[in-house]
This record gives structure tokens, C-alpha cells and sequence, in this order.
């Protein structure tokens, strides 16, 4: 073997250290998606003609929550979609979060009808699966396979959300959940391919919602804006819209659930859900809805409701490595004064939290949905399976969820008992 390098051998290494150096060098890089367009304010809803015209839609598939479609919420929308000359099929099946069923049920309607758009009109459960039926009638596949860590499906068929709540934004988000077909399970499906083209955010929309689902979606959001400024993986950007849509969140939340007719804080509740919904899809999200998911399906708990129920207890857990992250959403909350200290601060951020829950009137424990001990064994297992998981900031082990579960049978201690702070 002849051990003097050659020109070429030279230059074969030089080319293998150039990549490396250069693969290596890039570091806290981050990335920001969002939909191309957004359009927010009162009244939007009726410029939905005009932009989906824009996009050479011809035939829309409207997803609609089967209460929204009862209500006559969809009018506005219909009026703005005859005028532009746009075909419409309405699917009102979801009734409820969505499974998998109603996800086929859509995409079998999707087909018949021949729509080159799909238009998520209601909540949540509305738009998630509005984006799932999208993404599946483009890419022939099915919701595991949307939920794999290897989909590269793109989505041919155009689509846009028009939320009626102010809580989940999936109208800005990559993120579909779906109830596995067994009924037991969420699948939580992340995939650029689920991006919404268009978001319409328009708060007259929401004027008419009962207090409780105000409420409880309000406090969604703010689970996603509280769990995106921790986040592991959060950047300069999504903690901004996170700790604005907090401040907001803590004004307005009480104000629109006391008086939905309300226009400045339904206005401010959508803003929030906005801001909060672009933060964790591009930040990731945590514990608080890693094990929310699955108690939300195990005993059917709306989902704003089973993460207040965890919230105050999952931030106690994590205080240990972010309080200073606290202290700053203590002042977003208004409750930090000066002379604490950061470890009072947390403090106070996490029972203004709990105080904020309890003045809204949501439920503190889940002892009252059925919770069992016999099953936060199973509950945990898959908690720690959930992909939001991966951006909790403090690791968890299946000791630790069990521990949170056993915690949230009951109301929140008082931050100081609780560990972590
Ligand atoms: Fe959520």
C-alpha cells in the first residue's frame, strides 16, 4: 500500500472534510410555516368567494361541524361562494372530534363530487378533519400512513379554513388529530401537506357561542401559547406570538366567556388562538397535550377541558427547568410585582393560571370524567408515545405522568406544595 496520498486521494479528502465543516456549521437554525394567506377581521367570512377564486378553485367541498351547519353559520360563506361562481357540496358528518370513520365519510363525498378545494368551516374537529380528508383524497393513502414519520405525500387539492371558535388554530397549523378507528386513541398527524393554503379568521363567527365552549377552547389556546413558550424546540419568533397571545388571553378570555356578545374580546380571543396556533406549529407543544390526548379519548373529555384540568399541574412538574420562562408568563398574566423573586414569580404564574380556570368555570379534576388509577398505567405508556411529548422541556418517564394523573384526580395544590417550584 503506498502511504503517500496522491493529488487525487487529496482532494477526495479535502471534499469529505469541506462537507463535513459544512454540514456541521449551521446550528439554531429555525424555520417558520404558516399559510401563504391569511385574512382576519369582522365580516371576512364574505370575502371567501373572492379568495378562493383566487386560488382557480371551481368545485369546494365544505367541511362543517353538523351544529355550525344547523345554525345557519355556513350562510354568509354560501352567499360569497354563489357569487363568485364557485360549486359547492356541503359534508356536515362531524359531529364530535373526528375519527376515522368520518374521515372516509369524506373523502368518499370528495371523490363523488370531484372538488378541487376543501373548505374546513367550524372547530377543531371541523378542520382537522377538512385537512385529513385533503391530504388522504390527494395522496390515496390512509391515516396511519398520514401519521407515519416517513409520509412525503403533497397535497394536489387545495384547501382553506374558516375557523368558528377561537381555541385550536389548526387554521394555521400542520397538524391534524383523529380518533384511531378503535375509538381509543388520538392520532396526532404532523405534515407540512396538512398546512391550510388560506386561514379566514373572522370573529362574528364566535358572537354566538355558549360560555362554556368559549371557555374551554379559549383555555386551548392558551394551553398552546403556555406550552410553545417552553417548548424545546421553541424560537425567537414563536415565543413572541406565544407571550402576546398569553397577555391577550388573560384580558380577554374572562370578558368573552361573562359576554360573547362582546366584539373586543371575541376579536381578541381569535388574535389569541391565531398567535397561539402559529407558535406551537412551529414550536411543538409538550405534556400538558401529550397526556390530554389520551385521557381526552379515554373518557371523552373535550379537549380544552382535559388540558385545564392537567395544565396547572404539568406546569408545576416542568417548572423545574423553566422558571424563568414563568416569571416572564407571570407578567404576561399580570400577576408578577416587583421585588419577587423569579421562584415567586412561577409561583404566581402557575395560580393565576389555576385561578383563571376556576373563575371560568371549567372542571379541576378527573376524578369527575370517570378517572381510574387502573388505567394511568396504559394512559401513561401511550402518553409517552404522543409526539408532542418531544418538546416538553423537563424529560418525563412513565413514573412521572402516572404521578401527574394520580395529581389531577383532585384540584391543583397551592404552586409552593406542588414540585418543581
Ligand atoms: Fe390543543
Amino acid at each position: 500500500m503506498n502511504p503517500i496520498a496522491t493529488p487525487l486521494d487529496s482532494a477526495v479528502i479535502a471534499g469529505v472534510v469541506t462537507h463535513t465543516v459544512d454540514a456541521l456549521t449551521p446550528q439554531n437554525l429555525f424555520g417558520f410555516n404558516a399559510p401563504r394567506q391569511t385574512l382576519v377581521g369582522q365580516g371576512a367570512v364574505l370575502k371567501i368567494g373572492s379568495l378562493l377564486q383566487a386560488q382557480a378553485a371551481r368545485r369546494v367541498l365544505i367541511v362543517a361541524d353538523r351544529a355550525v351547519y344547523e345554525r345557519g353559520l355556513l350562510a354568509p360563506a354560501l352567499r360569497s361562494l354563489a357569487r363568485a361562481a364557485i360549486e359547492v357540496t356541503v359534508f356536515s358528518g362531524v359531529e364530535h372530534e373526528p375519527g376515522a370513520g368520518v374521515v372516509d365519510r369524506g373523502v368518499a363525498m370528495l371523490a363523488q363530487c370531484g372538488a378541487d378545494f376543501v373548505l374546513g368551516f367550524g372547530g377543531g374537529s371541523a378542520l382537522d378533519a377538512a385537512k385529513a380528508i385533503a391530504v388522504l383524497a390527494s395522496c390515496h393513502c390512509d391515516l396511519p400512513a398520514l401519521a407515519a414519520a416517513d409520509f412525503a405525500g403533497v397535497r394536489s387539492i387545495g384547501l382553506a379554513a374558516v375557523p368558528t371558535t377561537a381555541g385550536t388554530g389548526s387554521e394555521v397549523t400542520d397538524i391534524s388529530v383523529i380518533i384511531s378507528a378503535d375509538g381509543r386513541h388520538k392520532v396526532v398527524a404532523k405534515q407540512a401537506a396538512l398546512m391550510p393554503d388560506l386561514a379566514v379568521i373572522d370573529p362574528s363567527l364566535m358572537r354566538e357561542l355558549p360560555a362554556s365552549i368559549t371557555a374551554a377552547t379559549g383555555i386551548d389556546a392558551l394551553t398552546h401559547a403556555i406550552e410553545a413558550y417552553v417548548a424545546s424546540s421553541a424560537n425567537p419568533l414563536s415565543r413572541a406570538l406565544a407571550i402576546s397571545a398569553i397577555q391577550t388571553i388573560a384580558r380577554a378570555l374572562p370578558v368573552a366567556v361573562g359576554n360573547g356578545g362582546k366584539t373586543e374580546a371575541r376579536l381578541c380571543m381569535a388574535l389569541a388562538a391565531y398567535k397561539a396556533g402559529l407558535a406551537f406549529s412551529n414550536s411543538g407543544l409538550g405534556l400538558v397535550h401529550a397526556i390530554s390526548h389520551q385521557v381526552g379519548a379515554r373518557y371523552d373529555i373535550a379537549h380544552g377541558v382535559a388540558n385545564g384540568i392537567l395544565l396547572p399541574h404539568v406546569m408545576a412538574f416542568n417548572a423545574l427547568v423553566c422558571r424563568s420562562e414563568y416569571a416572564a408568563i407571570a407578567a404576561a398574566l399580570g400577576v408578577s410585582r416587583e421585588g419577587m423573586s423569579e421562584r415567586q414569580q412561577c409561583d404566581a404564574g402557575i395560580a393565576a393560571v389555576a385561578r383563571l380556570l376556576a373563575d371560568i368555570g371549567l372542571p379541576d379534576n378527573l376524578a369527575r370524567f370517570g378517572g381510574r388509577a387502573a388505567d394511568f398505567t396504559e394512559l401513561a405508556a401511550a402518553a409517552l408515545e404522543d409526539i408532542c411529548i418531544k418538546a416538553n422541556p423537563r424529560c418525563v418517564t412513565e413514573a412521572d405522568v402516572i404521578q401527574l394523573l394520580q395529581q389531577a384526580m383532585g384540584p391543583p395544590a397551592a404552586p409552593r406544595a406542588a414540585a418543581g417550584c
